[in-house]
C-alpha cells in the first residue's frame, strides 16, 4: 500500500541518513516531493549536487539533471535516477553528431566568432561539446547574464538546444529577431530573413514539448474573458507567448512571484502542471488556474514516483548500484568546464 511504502522510504532515510541524499526538481510529483531533501529549479540543484558529500545521490528529476550532478560530484559519489526512462525530449532534440555538423558549417559561414551556449536541458555530450569549445552552460535562471557574457567573448553565438529560451532571452537583452537565424538540425539548414552578415544569434530548432502547449489563443481567451487575472509563463513558452504574458521565468522564479502575491489576486500559470496544482494546493487564498487545462503534464518527470523511488532506495540500501548515471571520464571534464563557467559566473 501507499501508506507501507512511504513508511519503508522514511525508515531507508533514518537509516542511511547522511550517506544520502535526495534532490527533487519542482515539477515532481507530490507523491515524491515530499520526500525531498531539497527542492529546486534546474540552477538551484545543479548548485546543491555540486556541495554534497552524501555517498548516495538519488536523483528525482529527469536524466540530463542526474548526469549534471554525477559530473559535479567525485568520482566516489554514487548518482542514481530512480527510473531510466525520465528522460526529456528537448535535450533528445540535440545529438553530437548533429552538432558537429552544424558547427562545421557554421564555422564555414561565420569563421572564429561564435561561441556555443546551452541550456543545461542537454546532454552530458552536448555539454562537453561546448565546454570544449570555450562555451558555458544555462538555465532558465542566469540565460540573461550568460548570453551577455557569451557576447564578451565573441561576435555571435549557438544557442542549443532550446529555440524559444535562446530567442526569449536574446530579445529581451534587445537583440532584433532580424538578427537571429535558426539552426535546423533535420535538414542542416539556417533559416533566417535578414541579413547573413548581421546575424548574433543562432538558435537551434528545438523545443520543450510541454510548453509548446501553451498558445496565444489561451492567453488571448483569458485576456478577453478574464481580464484581472494576471499571467505568468516558463521562458520554455513560444515568444508569442511569452510576449503577451505578463511575467516569464524559471520554476523558482514563477514559485516566489506567487509566494509574494496578495491574497486574492488571480493568476494564470504557463508551466508544467505539478507545479501549477502544487502551488493551487498551497495558495487556497489566491485563485490560480493553469493557462491551458488542458495540457499534459510532463511524462518523463512523470516517470519517477513512489513505486519506482522506493525501489531504487532498495537497491541503494542493497548496496547494488541499479540505475547509477556514470557519465565517461573524458566527457565529464569537458562538460564540467561549461558547468563551472556558469557557477562562477552566475
Ligand atoms: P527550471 O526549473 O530551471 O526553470 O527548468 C525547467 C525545466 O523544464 C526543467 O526541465
Ligand atoms: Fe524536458 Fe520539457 Fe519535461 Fe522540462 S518539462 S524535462 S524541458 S520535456
Amino acid at each position: 500500500s501507499v501508506e507501507e511504502m512511504e513508511k519503508r522510504i522514511r525508515e531507508i532515510k533514518v537509516e542511511m541518513g547522511t550517506d544520502l541524499f535526495i534532490p527533487g526538481h519542482h515539477y515532481q510529483k507530490d507523491e515524491v516531493i515530499q520526500f525531498a531533501d531539497a527542492t529546486g529549479d534546474s540552477l538551484q540543484l545543479a548548485r546543491l549536487s555540486a556541495q554534497q558529500d552524501a555517498q548516495y545521490i538519488v536523483f528525482c528529476g529527469v536524466h540530463f539533471m542526474a548526469e549534471t550532478a554525477d559530473i559535479l560530484t567525485s568520482d566516489q559519489q554514487k548518482v542514481v535516477l530512480p527510473d531510466m526512462r525520465a528522460g526529456c525530449s528537448m535535450a533528445d532534440m540535440a545529438d553530437h553528431k548533429q552538432t558537429e555538423e552544424a558547427w562545421d558549417m557554421l564555422q564555414q559561414l561565420f569563421g572564429d566568432t561564435i561561441l556555443p551556449l546551452t541550456y543545461v536541458n542537454s546532454t552530458a555530450e552536448i555539454k562537453a561539446f561546448v565546454g570544449k569549445n570555450g562555451g558555458a552552460t544555462v538555465t532558465s535562471s542566469n540565460a540573461k547574464k550568460m548570453i551577455q557574457w557569451a557576447f564578451t567573448q565573441k561576435q555571435r553565438l549557438l544557442f542549443l538546444p532550446d529555440q524559444h529560451l535562446g530567442r526569449n532571452t536574446a530579445a529581451a537583452l534587445g537583440i532584433s529577431i532580424n538578427d537571429m537565424a535558426v539552426w535546423n538540425p533535420i535538414n542542416s539548414e539556417l533559416e533566417y530573413e535578414g541579413r547573413l552578415e548581421d546575424i548574433k544569434v543562432i538558435l537551434w530548432k528545438g523545443h520543450c514539448s510541454v510548453h509548446e502547449n501553451f498558445t496565444v489563443k489561451n492567453v488571448d481567451y483569458l485576456r478577453k474573458h478574464d481580464p484581472d487575472r494576471k499571467i505568468i509563463v516558463h521562458p520554455e513558452c513560444k515568444r508569442e507567448v511569452v510576449t503577451r504574458s505578463d511575467l516569464s521565468g524559471s520554476t523558482k522564479y514563477i514559485i516566489d512571484t506567487i509566494e509574494k502575491a496578495e491574497k486574492g489576486t488571480k493568476w494564470a500559470i504557463g508551466t508544467e502542471m505539478n507545479l501549477v496544482n502544487r502551488l493551487i494546493g498551497q495558495h487556497p487564498n489566491k485563485d490560480i488556474i493553469s493557462l491551458n487545462p488542458y495540457t499534459c503534464p510532463c511524462l518523463t518527470m512523470n516517470r519517477i514516483d513512489l513505486p519506482h523511488l522506493l525501489w531504487s532506495l532498495e537497491e541503494v540500501v542493497a548496496r547494488k548500484n541499479t540505475n547509477q548515471i556514470i557519465v565517461e571520464h573524458q566527457i565529464a571534464t569537458l562538460s564540467k568546464q561549461a558547468l563551472e563557467r556558469m557557477l562562477s559566473l552566475s
